[in-house]
Order: structure tokens, then C-alpha cells, then sequence
């Protein structure tokens, strides 16, 4: 037998109606936000994520499925889009267009981690990106846009954390005084903070082993060290946020594992998620379309939210969605009567409404495939219905079986009005 590869699944009917549900839902949110959609290739150059994830970032030190071409070159599966974006943009000169380039994409992203419940070596996002302003009121805009995804999704209890990780005028000042710290300290600490207190002293803030934490708990913070530009930026975005009364923590650590944050960076962690509680993750990056050698500023602000764990914790926790059952399920009992159950069907179908067709003519098996189904009604068509032109009709709820003419069971699916028409 060959069966999925590590670390990927099958999404598999009933979840994948929920799914395209939140998905759906999702897509009317960003259109109402003036958002469209961008669906950026699944693999890229290599080099892309090298410089704009970071060459010190996990992602790109040790996730990335990197592959050689048949020509030699290196190409890498995405392992995020946010670099994509910012590549299309500059190679299409997007920002040149005038207002602020509003992005969103959905679909699957790669990374080599070690699997485990929420954790996947394919994952799916749903990701939107604002470019063109410094602007921190569009932080907020892209914040409030993140909590209305989730709430409009079913959502409730989840946390948002937000931070500034400063500009390139202040986060070196702030990395040396933290490198002097970690100088005391880093022998204390695990193997992977050791190398990083080196390397890379900001991703030692990130570092998930336990007992490290008290340690980590006591290096400085960043917030200490915020130039003035970065500290009014900060200050506006918590106004901002507090006047469209979202709630939120300010964590001072949360520095995010990706190397191209400037100033805001944000998350939010569900506490049905367990280990892996980040639903959602995002930030500024006001200096990636020049890491990526643009000769023009890009600054810009989004957030993915990790498809998946959406998904799990809806599945976890009861919310209003009902199945995404059938408006009709119809019994033909005979050759005539199957015959014109089809054509039935296709009228309604046609009209918008979900309909199956029982297939072996047997009334017990056929309610209770409609059962299973989920249908709202099972339509019962026999040769005497056939024959006096009214059907029977039983709404799968309540049991109750009533007599309807063709135009009756029309207002019973809501296709009333435009019959009559
Ligand atoms: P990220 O924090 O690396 O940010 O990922 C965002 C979200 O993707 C996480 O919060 C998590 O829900 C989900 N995620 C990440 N890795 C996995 C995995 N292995 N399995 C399942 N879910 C996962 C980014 O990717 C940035 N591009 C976000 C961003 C957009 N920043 C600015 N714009």
C-alpha cells in the first residue's frame, strides 16, 4: 500500500465542506475589506526565501524542501508567501499603482518539521497583505481584518498579542545589549540558544524548551529599546486598536520566527490548540522589497492564518455551523418515476438547491441514505404520485410526511416567488 506522505493528510469529505465554508465566508470578508486575491506559483527560487525569510531562521536553516532542477538551478516549495507576494509586486511593479496594494491568498504552504497534532509538513494558509504605507493605522485595519476572519468563522476566545521588534535603527542598539546579556547567561541555555545567542540573539526569545524559559524571561525586552519613531508608531497602533475596541496583550517577546519584521508584529494563540497555539501569525516589514533588491520602498503589514488549526479548532469546539447537508434528497420508487426524478433534479439543481437521487427504487434504504446525507427533505415519488401529480413530501426533522403539488414543493425550497414569476 502507498499511503500519504509523512507529515500531509487528505482533507476528506465532511471536514472539507466546512473547509470551503470558511473559506467562502472568508473571501466575502476580504472583498468588503477591498482585498483581491494574488495566487503566487507553489515554488520559487531558492534564494527568495534565503533573503527575505532570513539565512539564521529555522525555516530556512533547516524546513525548507529545497530541490535541484534538471538546468541546476535550486528551487525551494514555498514555505511561506509573504516573500512571493513582495516578488510579484516588485516584478510587476505593483506598487506603482496608486492607493494601497491589498492582497490575499489562500493555499498550501511546506515546511520540514516534525509532525504532530497542528503541526504539518504541508499546511495551508489563508494570508492577506496591505502594501504601500507605514501608516500605522493600516496595522489596524489589517488586525481588526485578522479578528473579523476568525469571529465571522465561529470563533471566540482566542488571544491577540502584539509587539514592536523596532526598526533598523534601534533593533541593532537593542540586539547588542541583549548579546551582552545572552553572554552571561547563553552557557545555561540549550544548544540551539547557544549557537543563536551568536548567530542570531533575537531568535533565542523564540525558543520553545522549557527550561529555558525562566532565563528568557529575564533578558531584556525590546520595548525598552524602541527608537522614538518606532515607540510613536507602537503607541498610535495600541490607540487605534483600543478606538475599534479590539482587546489585546502587548507581549514584549514575541519576536516571530521569520527575519523580515520591522515594528508591529502580532499573533493570535487559541488555548484548544495545545502545543502548537499560534492560529495566526503576522507583521510589518517595511524593508523586504529592498532585501529582495527593489530600488523602490515597499513598506507593508499582513498576517496567515494557519489554515489548519482554524479548521481544528472549529471542529473542537461546538459552533453555529450546521452540516452542509442537502436541501432534497429524491426517492424514485420505478423506471418512470426515476426518469423523472432526473429531470427534476436538473430544474432544481439549476435553481441553486443541493439535490441526490436515490438510486435502487427500496423507500427504507433511500431515507436512510437522505438521513445520512443530511437532507432537509426527502421527496418520495412512487407511480401513484406519479399519477394524481402531487408528491410526498417528508421533512427529515420532524418525521411529518405531507401531499404537495409541483408548485408547493417549489415554496417549500424557497423557489416560490421566482415560480410564480
Ligand atoms: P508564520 O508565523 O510562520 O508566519 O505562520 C503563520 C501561521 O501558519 C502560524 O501561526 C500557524 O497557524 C501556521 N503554521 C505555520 N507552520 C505550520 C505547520 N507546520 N503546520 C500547520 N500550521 C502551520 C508566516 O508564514 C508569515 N508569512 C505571516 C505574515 C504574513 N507576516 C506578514 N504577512
Amino acid at each position: 500500500m502507498i499511503h500519504a506522505v509523512k507529515g500531509t493528510r487528505d482533507i476528506l469529505p465532511p471536514s472539507s465542506d466546512l473547509w470551503n465554508l470558511v473559506e467562502q465566508r472568508t473571501r466575502d470578508i476580504f472583498r468588503v475589506y477591498n482585498y483581491h486575491e494574488i495566487r503566487p506559483p507553489i515554488f520559487e527560487e531558492t534564494l527568495l526565501f534565503a533573503r527575505g525569510v532570513g539565512e539564521e531562521t529555522d525555516i530556512v536553516t533547516k524546513e525548507m524542501y529545497t530541490f535541484e532542477d534538471r538546468d541546476g538551478s535550486s528551487l525551494t516549495l514555498r514555505p511561506e508567501c509573504t516573500a512571493s507576494v513582495i516578488r510579484a509586486c516588485i516584478e510587476h511593479r505593483l506598487d506603482q499603482q496608486p492607493g494601497l496594494l491589498k492582497l490575499y491568498y489562500m493555499g498550501p504552504m511546506f515546511r520540514r518539521e516534525r509532525p504532530q497534532k497542528g503541526r504539518y509538513r504541508q499546511f495551508y494558509q489563508i494570508g492577506a497583505e496591505a502594501i504601500g504605507s507605514e501608516s500605522p493605522a493600516v496595522d489596524a485595519e489589517v488586525i481588526e481584518l485578522a479578528v473579523e476572519i476568525l469571529s465571522r468563522a465561529g470563533l471566540d476566545g482566542f488571544r491577540l498579542l502584539v509587539n514592536s521588534v523596532g526598526c533598523l535603527e534601534c533593533r541593532p542598539k537593542y540586539i547588542a545589549a541583549l548579546r551582552a546579556e545572552l553572554g552571561k547567561v547563553a552557557s545555561t541555555l540549550c544548544a540551539d540558544c547557544r549557537r543563536r545567542a551568536d548567530t542570531n540573539p533575537l531568535r533565542v526569545l523564540d525558543c520553545k524548551v522549557e527550561a529555558d524559559q525562566p532565563v528568557i524571561g529575564k533578558l531584556p525586552t525590546i520595548l525598552e529599546h524602541l527608537c522614538e519613531a518606532c515607540r510613536v508608531h507602537f503607541d498610535a497602533v495600541r490607540q487605534y486598536l483600543r478606538e475599534r475596541g479590539l482587546e489585546f496583550e502587548v507581549k514584549p517577546r514575541l519576536v516571530r520566527g521569520l527575519d523580515y519584521y520591522t515594528r508591529t508584529t502580532f499573533e493570535i494563540t487559541h488555548g484548544a490548540l495545545g502545543a502548537q497555539n499560534s492560529l495566526l501569525g503576522g507583521g510589518r516589514y517595511d524593508g523586504l522589497a529592498e532585501s529582495l533588491g527593489s530600488k523602490v520602498r515597499a513598506p507593508g503589514i499582513g498576517f496567515s492564518i494557519g489554515e489548519d488549526r482554524l479548521l481544528m479548532t472549529l471542529e473542537e469546539t461546538p459552533v453555529s455551523y450546521g452540516p452542509a447537508g442537502l436541501d432534497l434528497f429524491i426517492a424514485p420508487l420505478g423506471d418512470t418515476a426515476q426518469r423523472h426524478a432526473a429531470t427534476l433534479a436538473g430544474q432544481l439543481r439549476r435553481r441553486g438547491k443541493s439535490v441526490e437521487l436515490g438510486l435502487d427504487g427500496k423507500l427504507k434504504r433511500s431515507l436512510e441514505l437522505a438521513n445520512k446525507l443530511g437532507a432537509a427533505f426527502t421527496l418520495i415519488l412512487g407511480e401513484d404520485e406519479m399519477a394524481s401529480g402531487v408528491y410526498q413530501l417528508k421533512n427529515m426533522a420532524s418525521g411529518e410526511q405531507v401531499t404537495v403539488t409541483p408548485s408547493q414543493l417549489l415554496d417549500l425550497l424557497g423557489l416560490g416567488t421566482e415560480h410564480a414569476g
